[in-house]
This record gives C-alpha cells, structure tokens and sequence, in this order.
C-alpha cells in the first residue's frame, strides 16, 4: 500500500492542491459585529497558513438577518464585505495556502433575540429541542430570497479572491433541515419526496454554479447520518443518494459529517466536561429564555453524562459513513471527525475510506499541525474537552484549556523570535 498519501497532491475540480488536509469550518467569532473581516481574524488563519495547511475553509459566512446565527460571525451579506474578505484571502495565499468560503444559512438551530430578531425559520414550525426555539415556516418568497443569497455569497466569494466555495448543507441548518423529513413536513414542492426535499439544496447549486462557472470548485458539507433514531432522521444510504444526485449535478467534493443538535452534536464528539454548565453560564446559553437556562443548568450534570455516553469521541468517528460515500461517488470525499494522528489519517485516506481528512479542533491547538505532521514533531494536542465549543459564537474560536493553550502561544512565540 502507498504510504504518506497524506502528503500527495489532489485535485478538487481544476484546482491542484499538494496534500490532503483541510481546515474545517469553525465559526470564528473574530468578525466586527457586523461581519466584517478583522486582524484578529485574519491572524488565526495565518497561523494555519503558515502551518502548511494545503485547504482552509472559513466559518460559516450568513447573507442575512435570517441566515445569521451570532454577533460577530462572518458576513457576505453586501458588497461592502468584499475588501476585508479579500484581506482575508491575500494573507492566506501569501503562506501559499488555498482558501474555500463556507456559506449557510442558520435555519431554526438559532436563538432569534441573541441576533436581534423575533422568529426564526425553518421548512416547518417543528421544535428544536436544544435551544428551545419554534420556528416559523419559511415562505416562498423567502426561499426564492434565500437561493439569491446563497448565490451572492458566491459571487463576493470570488470577487473576493477564494479558491472555491463549501455549501454547509451538514448539522442540521437550513438546507439539511429540508433533506431531512423529521424537520421538513411541507406539502409544497419543497416537501415530501425524496426529489421535493433536495429541491431546495439543487436550486441553491445551480444558483451558486451560474454564478462562478463550470471551473470554479463547489463543494459541499453533508451529514453521513442524521442521528435522530425514531424521529425520522435520515440514514446513510439516503445521504449517499443525496451525495450521488450532487455529483450528477457537477458538484466537485464532499466533506462527511454527521448529526444534528437535537441528536446530541454528534459531529463534535468529545470528552465533554462541563459543556451545558459552560453554555449557560457564559457560553450562547446566556441568550436563553431564563425557564430553559435555568433547567439546562440544573440538568448540566445529567445532559453531559448523556453527551459523554450518546456523543462520545473516538478517531476519525465519521469514517464508517465516509467509506459508504467514496465507494458511491468519483468526486473526492472528505472526511472530519476526531483526527490528530498522521497515521489515523494515513491509514484512513490509504484505506480508502476517504481521499482526504478535515480537521477543526485539533488546529485550534495545534495551527502547525501540518507541517509538525511532516516533520514528525509532535505539537500541543488537543484533548478534545469541547471547551471551544461550548464557547461558541460569545468569545473567539481559540484553545480554552489552560495547559494545551500555555503549549501553544509557548510555540507560536518561539516561531515569531
Ligand atoms: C468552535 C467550533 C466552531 C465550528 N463551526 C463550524 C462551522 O462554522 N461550520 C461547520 O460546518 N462546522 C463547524 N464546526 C464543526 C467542525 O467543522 C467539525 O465538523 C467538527 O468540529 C468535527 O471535527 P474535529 O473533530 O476535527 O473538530 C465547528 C466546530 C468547532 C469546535
């Protein structure tokens, strides 16, 4: 068997990369209030960059107030956007790097008054459970609206210099919200069938592909599973048929995840200590309705077993999903879940259950991951405590166990003499 395909070229469309890694999106909280690029973002990609990492995808980037999902998360609502985000991917190509936008909209997983709203929205007014939100039923107009925006991120988004785009259709936001019929129950051509529910997600692709052209890389972000047993949530091999009708459609790869947030977040399997505590105390969940912060806190304790039991961490956790794409499909399959081992990833991309890995958390610890990787150096390792995580969209994406983060500002330091 080949060894080191980790650090072989791939093709995503026409564009060459020269290995296998991808920084995965990890919503940054480093924007202006309103979406616009800063320093202090552009610093943390650099890092990756200059780490070697061959792809680096963006957080997910909103069009609207409806798409948004905190303050501080990165826009490509206007045109405005455009200058910062071409900072943005100088700074990055400058490292000799490759950069994709993720772009999304945020569906009902969000709590509509943390980013000045009354409602959210979502295929059907089905509840979502971790948050505690109702959403509304999305109009007509609002999805023909919505197609639009997705399609404006994608011309900014190469106006703007990035090498491609990742439509985010994974997690349980918007677009998988339609796939899924536990939480798409319309009875319009957005609902029901099998063709009704990707209807919405092939119309934001050709939407996005008008745009930018045949060449320019378009992928996507798909669950490999829904992990919502006895509610309806779908399973592999009816991903793998959403996958097969992108493909058919031209899309040029796609990055394996799985779950929603109401199944646990099983597509950030941890060793979770403290999350629903940290959440409600200073975490998103200080934006709750004071009745449900107040029983999450309570129940702290409990949930987290429960996450530690259902959601729990194990290397390359999406791969028995991922394998199931790449024997289905001829575009490349990424795989994200887990990874900091060179040879898990070795072993993963030379098995060929993916043809290359994606990695978030164990960059935040470690933004030369890479490059250490290729020299055999091993770097601070992330232990994946999810203290990042349940920090999310309130203090910037960085390390927040105290010893891991010491390791790392240590080697970024010595870097900079
Ligand atoms: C702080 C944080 C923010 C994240 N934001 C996003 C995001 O914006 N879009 C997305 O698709 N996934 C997001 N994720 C999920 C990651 O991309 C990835 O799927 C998940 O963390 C599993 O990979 P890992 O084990 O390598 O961390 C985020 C994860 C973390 C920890």
């Amino acid at each position: 068997m080949p060894q080191n395909l980790l650090f072989t070229p791939i093709r995503i469309s026409k564009l060459e990369l020269p290995g296998r890694l991808v920084k995965s999106a990890t919503t940054e909280t480093r924007c202006t209030p309103d979406g616009f690029v800063t320093d202090e973002l552009i610093e943390y990609y650099e890092q990756i960059a200059r780490g070697g990492t061959p792809l680096l995808i963006t957080g997910n980037a909103y069009f609207n107030l409806y798409s948004k999902a905190g303050p501080k998360q990165l826009a490509a609502d206007h045109d405005d956007k455009i200058p910062g985000l071409r900072r943005l991917t100088d700074a990055v190509h400058r490292h000799g790097s490759k950069i994709f936008m993720q772009t999304y909209h945020v569906g009902r997983q969000a709590i509509p008054r943390f980013v000045g709203r009354m409602d959210a929205v979502a295929p059907s007014a089905v509840f979502e459970p971790s948050l505690g939100v109702r959403p509304r039923e999305i109009t007509r107009d609002e999805i023909h609206e919505t197609i639009r925006g997705f399609a404006d991120v994608a011309t900014r988004s190469q106006e703007a210099g990035f090498d491609g785009i990742q439509i985010h259709a994974a997690h349980g936001y918007l677009l998988s919200e339609f796939l899924t019929p536990h939480t798409n129950r319309r009875t319009d051509e957005y609902g029901g069938t099998f063709d009704n529910r990707i209807r919405l997600l092939v119309d934001v692709y050709r939407a996005i592909r008008l745009r930018v052209g045949r060449d320019y890389p378009v992928i996507m972000k798909l669950n490999g599973s829904d992990d919502l047993p006895f509610r309806k949530g779908l399973k592999p091999d009816e991903l793998v048929r959403v996958a097969k009708r992108m493909e058919e459609e031209g899309l040029d790869a796609v990055e394996i995840s799985a779950g929603h947030y109401e199944s646990g977040f099983t597509f950030e399997r941890g060793h979770w200590k403290k999350f629903f505590s940290t959440v409600t105390t200073i975490g998103m969940g200080t934006n709750l309705p004071w009745y449900h912060r107040g029983s999450a806190r309570l129940m702290a304790p409990l949930l987290d077993a429960m996450l530690n039991r259902f959601s729990r961490y194990s290397e390359g956790f999406n791969l028995r999903y991922s394998k199931l794409f790449k024997e289905a499909l001829r575009i490349p399959v990424i795989c994200v879940g887990g990874f900091i081992h060179r040879e898990a990833m070795e072993h993963a991309i030379t098995s060929g259950e993916c043809d290359m890995v994606a990695v978030a958390r164990a960059l935040i610890a470690d933004p030369y991951l890479y490059r250490h990787m290729q020299q055999g150096v091993e770097g601070p390792q992330c232990n994946f405590c999810n203290a990042c995580y349940a920090r999310g969209a309130m203090f910037p994406v960085d390390c927040y166990d105290d010893e891991i983060r010491a390791h790392r500002d240590r080697m970024l330091r010595e870097e900079a003499k």
